[in-house]
C-alpha cells in the first residue's frame, strides 16, 4: 500500500529490491507458508522494510518484491515512528467488523488508485520472524494495510476489488503505459 510520505535516506544505502508491477504472474500466486525461520528470512524482513520506505510505502508483501512466501511489512506511520514496524509471516484474518470505503493505492500499481471497501477493524493471527505465535489488532488504515497486504500473499490484487468497468479503465490505462514504456 502507499501513501505519500518523506523518505529516509539511511534506507537508500541498504539493499533494496526492485518492485514487480502488475502483470508479473507471482502477483497473482498464493504464497507459500513459511516454514523456515532463519538468518534468510530476517534478511528478506530488512530488505522488504529497506524497500518499503524507499518506495514510500505503508506495507509489503514478498510476492511484490518476486518471492512468493508468506511474509509481509507494514508501518502506517511510513518511517515517522519506527518501533511501529509490524513484520508479519504466514497472517490470516480471524475476526473483522466494521466498513469503509477509501482510496487505496499499490507500490505493484503506480499511479494508480482505486477506491476499496475493507473492514474498518480486524484480528490478524501470524508468527513473528521467530515463528512465535503473534495476533494483532488493526483500525481504521492499519486494517486496510492488513487486508491490503494479507490479499497480495494470497494472490489477490486492487483490481480484483473493483467493478469490471473500472478494471477496464485501470486496464486500459497500464496498457498505454506499457506502450509507452512507463510499466517496467
Ligand atoms: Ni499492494
Amino acid at each position: 500500500m502507499r501513501v505519500t510520505n518523506p523518505v529516509s535516506i539511511i534506507d537508500q544505502q541498504k539493499q533494496v529490491f526492485r518492485i514487480l508491477k502488475y502483470g508479473a504472474e507471482v502477483l497473482q500466486r498464493k504464497a507459500a507458508p513459511v516454514t523456515k525461520f532463519d538468518a534468510e528470512l530476517r534478511k528478506l524482513f530488512d530488505r522488504m522494510i529497506a524497500t518499503m520506505y524507499a518506495e514510500h510505502g505503508v506495507g509489503l508483501a514478498a510476492p511484490q518484491v518476486g518471492v512468493s512466501q508468506q511474509v509481509a511489512v507494514i508501518d502506517i506511520s511510513g518511517g515517522e515512528d519506527r518501533s511501529k514496524i509490524i513484520r508479519i509471516c504466514n497472517p490470516e484474518i480471524v475476526e473483522s467488523h466494521g466498513k469503509q470505503s477509501i482510496e487505496e493505492g499499490c507500490l505493484s500499481f503506480p499511479e494508480i488508485r482505486a477506491v476499496i471497501s475493507r473492514p474498518k477493524h480486524v484480528l490478524v493471527k501470524g508468527q513473528d520472524m521467530d515463528g512465535n505465535p503473534i495476533e494483532l489488532e488493526g483500525d481504521e488504515l492499519l486494517a486496510r494495510a492488513f487486508c491490503h497486504e494479507i490479499d497480495h500473499l494470497n494472490g489477490v490484487l486492487i483490481i480484483d476489488h473493483v467493478s469490471a468497468l473500472k478494471r477496464d479503465l485501470i486496464k486500459r490505462r497500464i496498457k498505454r503505459k506499457i506502450k509507452n514504456g512507463e510499466w517496467g
